[in-house]
């Protein structure tokens, strides 16, 4: 790096390439407000806030299933709650195995051992967030019971190959499509490939339904029903009419409020899939000389929906670290995140100290389970995915100005950081 290069990196001295905030997400707006406006006006007229199976909630569902080309759907608390229902809903058994991709949230894991199942890390595909089909493979036992897919960062896993590999075996696969609504793999949408999918429509996410929320989806009648009934407390939905209820859960119900907003959102995605598309494919054409980082393209026979954007680092091609490359790309003015640890919840102290039901153990610790209670998941792949990616995150509200500023600020940081 020459001397004014050097003092030309904001990191240094300089002047930042961007020195005004990017703007907010704009997902929310009088569409949203006008609906909900009009819900109240029934709300008041009736005396009614509906909170089980109402008119909006029922009219939210139906659209949802109707977006992912039929099927059917129950709108849920959460995405954590959808991720807790498809479980219960595919009526497992204690102590089974559940194996599940190396990245996800919390809240994708976490109801496995909730319910008494021992969470099976996967590995993922080389250079990818996403599980793949030998991954699974590899985990797969007589203890096996599901397996969960979360297609991370909006782009598809290969859920064809991971499909085959469960067939063969007749293990029933949930799709985790928090990150992931509207994105496609050879054409059909996610959500359609597994025996039941589960979505978070929490506000950070494509669609929403207001703050927080979640969405169930099967292909199969009787999995949806047994999931109605797993989303609200067991109650008898679908039994003989004097039936009590059924199994034990929780109340995981979306409101009809929610749904009201949902519906707006759900009607946007098309539009708001589009845009991101175009952002990113802007994004990468502008920075495709770059040898030192890459935004990760993505194979012909996926449609990711980006729900933020993973970047390659090449240390090999740069005189600098990654740590260094994002902290001068930060001074620009870039927001990033420098890697995606947080989505590593094996990794975190809850599962390290086994706590889920007290000081117990369990399920890990019970004489009930057969496996090995102290396997470690080292996942090498998802490792260095760690190690060689930072990730940006964006969203549709961004326009020219935002897209040309991402491009001037890689330029920068990468000529200063150049080879020679
Ligand atoms: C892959 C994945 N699964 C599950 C969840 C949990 O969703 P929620 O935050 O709505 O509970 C998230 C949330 O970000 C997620 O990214």
């Amino acid at each position: 790096m020459t001397a004014n290069e050097r003092t030309a990196l904001a990191l240094h001295g300089g002047s930042p390439v961007r020195d005004t905030p990017f703007p907010p997400r704009a997902h929310i707006g009088a569409e949203e407000k006008a609906a909900v406006n009009a819900y109240f006006e029934q709300v008041i007229a009736s005396g009614t806030l509906n909170a089980y199976q109402g008119a909006e909630e029922t009219a939210y569902c139906a659209q949802f299933a109707d977006y992912l080309g039929g099927g059917y759907a129950d709108a849920v608390s959460s995405g954590s709650a959808a991720i807790y229902v498809a479980l219960k809903a595919l009526q497992l058994e204690a102590f089974s195995e559940v194996i599940i991709g190396p990245f996800t949230d919390p809240g994708g894991i976490m109801p496995i051992p909730l319910q008494n199942m021992i969470p099976m890390i996967a590995d993922s595909t080389p250079g990818s967030y996403n599980t793949g089909p030998e991954q699974i493979a590899e985990l797969i036992s007589p203890r096996t019971s599901a397996i969960i897919v979360p297609h991370i960062a909006g782009e598809p896993a290969d859920i064809e190959g991971i499909m085959a590999v469960a067939r063969q075996h007749d293990i029933p696969v949930i799709e985790d499509c928090a990150q992931a609504h509207g994105a496609k793999y050879k054409g059909q949408i996610l959500g359609t490939f597994g025996d039941i999918s589960a979505f978070s429509t929490m506000t950070g996410k494509h669609h929403s339904s207001g703050a927080q929320g979640g969405m169930v989806y099967t292909q199969d009648e009787a999995l949806y029903q047994t999931a109605r009934r797993m989303a609200d407390r067991g109650k008898p939905h679908f039994l003989a009419e004097d039936a009590t209820n059924a199994q034990a859960s929780l109340n995981f119900n979306q409101t009809d409020l929610a749904a009201v907003i949902g519906q707006v959102q759900l009607r946007k995605l098309p539009d708001m899939l589009e845009r991101r598309r175009a952002i990113v494919g802007q994004l990468i054409e502008g920075t495709a000389d770059l040898e030192m980082s890459a935004l990760r393209q993505t194979a012909p026979e996926i449609e990711s929906s980006y729900w933020f954007l993973p970047v390659a680092f090449y240390p090999q091609r740069a005189t600098c670290d990654k740590e260094t490359f994002c902290e001068s790309l930060r001074a620009e003015g870039l927001s990033l995140s420098l890697d995606y640890r947080t989505g590593m919840p094996h990794r975190q102290e809850w599962f390290i100290e086994r706590r889920v039901f007290g000081n117990s153990g369990y399920p890990w610790a019970s004489p009930e389970y057969k496996g090995d209670p102290d396997r470690d998941f080292p996942c090498p792949n998802a490792q260095a995915m760690l190690d060689s990616h930072f990730n940006v995150p964006f969203h549709e509200s961004w326009g020219m100005r935002e897209v040309d500023d991402i491009i001037a600020i890689f330029h920068k940081v990468a000529t200063a950081y150049a080879r020679s």
